[in-house]
């Protein structure tokens, strides 16, 4: 089976959406692309969901291309983008390169996802100009949480409205292929969408954007903390797996596991010879 392309995702746009979700090991990447996924990001969402920091800061460039590359191990269809953490690409466009290039050579990946706007645009510029696809994403960016004042919906106001719009185009120019819009008004995923050339991809914006993605956790019910207004929960699996544990740990209990099914058994005969 042919691995979609970055050319592959964009000719979707206005064509049909693209199916986005996150994936952080072998069974996420696989269940997900069995049920169609087209797009499977390796967020720094992991920080949260897998290894429990209260948010995505911590997360080292180390730990993400662990994940990466158990993510490739399980998909042989998705594209694939590595969410670069906090601090592997702020510092300049030399140490991006270099950790943007890790999820490429050593994490399987075929793109990467920088977050920021305009502040970022020379950044992704040269990242781009090294040949490697780059995933945009502006509105709520959660490694910048505490200075935009939270976990907030962003561009409400005529001027961060404007600010979101200039994003949008100066990350186009940049050259990003696809572009994240979280957290932001209906009406301003719909305008960028229509403006810029390339696919938008929602989370928390509405739906108008040529794509929607959401956090592997959220959606199948996996995820015990928080769980944000614009997710749409499909499944309540968590409670599923306390109930197999449980019913686990009541059988041990009353020795009704393991049974006979279960157990392996020596010949009469050899049991014959150890008994005398
Ligand atoms: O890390 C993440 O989960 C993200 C979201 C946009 C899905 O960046």
């Amino acid at each position: 089976m042919a691995r979609l392309t970055v050319p592959d995702i964009q000719a979707k746009k206005g064509q049909e959406p693209i199916v986005a979700l996150t994936a952080y090991d072998f069974i996420s990447a696989r269940l997900a692309e069995e049920a169609g996924v087209e797009m499977l990001l390796v967020g720094d969402s992991a920080a949260m969901v897998i290894l429990g920091y209260e948010d995505t800061l911590p997360i080292t460039m180390e730990e993400m291309v662990v994940f990466a590359r158990a993510v490739a191990r399980g998909s042989e269809r998705a594209l694939i983008v590595g969410d670069m953490p906090f601090m592997s690409y702020q510092t300049g466009p030399q140490e991006a390169i270099r950790n943007a290039g890790r999820f490429l050579k050593e994490g399987g990946c075929q793109a990467v996802k920088i977050e920021g706007g305009e502040e970022v645009a020379e950044i992704v510029a040269a990242v781009v100009r090294a040949g490697i696809p780059v995933l945009g994403h502006i509105g709520l960016t959660p490694q910048r949480a505490s200075a935009l004042g939270g976990y907030r919906v962003q561009g409400r106001d005529l001027e961060s409205a404007r600010k979101l719009l200039r994003d949008a185009e100066s990350l186009v120019e940049a050259g990003v292929f696809a572009l994240i819009l979280e957290c932001v008004p209906a009406e301003i995923a719909r305008l960028i969408t229509e403006r810029i050339p390339i696919p938008t991809i929602g989370i928390g914006a509405g739906p108008h954007t040529d794509g929607q993605i959401l956090v592997f956790h959220d959606v199948v019910g996996l995820w015990p903390r928080f769980r944000p207004r614009f997710v749409r929960t499909y499944g309540e699996i968590a409670q599923e797996i306390v109930r197999a544990i449980r019913t686990y740990a009541e059988d041990t209990r009353a020795r009704r596991f393991p049974g006979p099914e279960e157990s392996f058994r020596l010949s009469e005969e050899v049991l014959k010879a150890l008994e005398v």
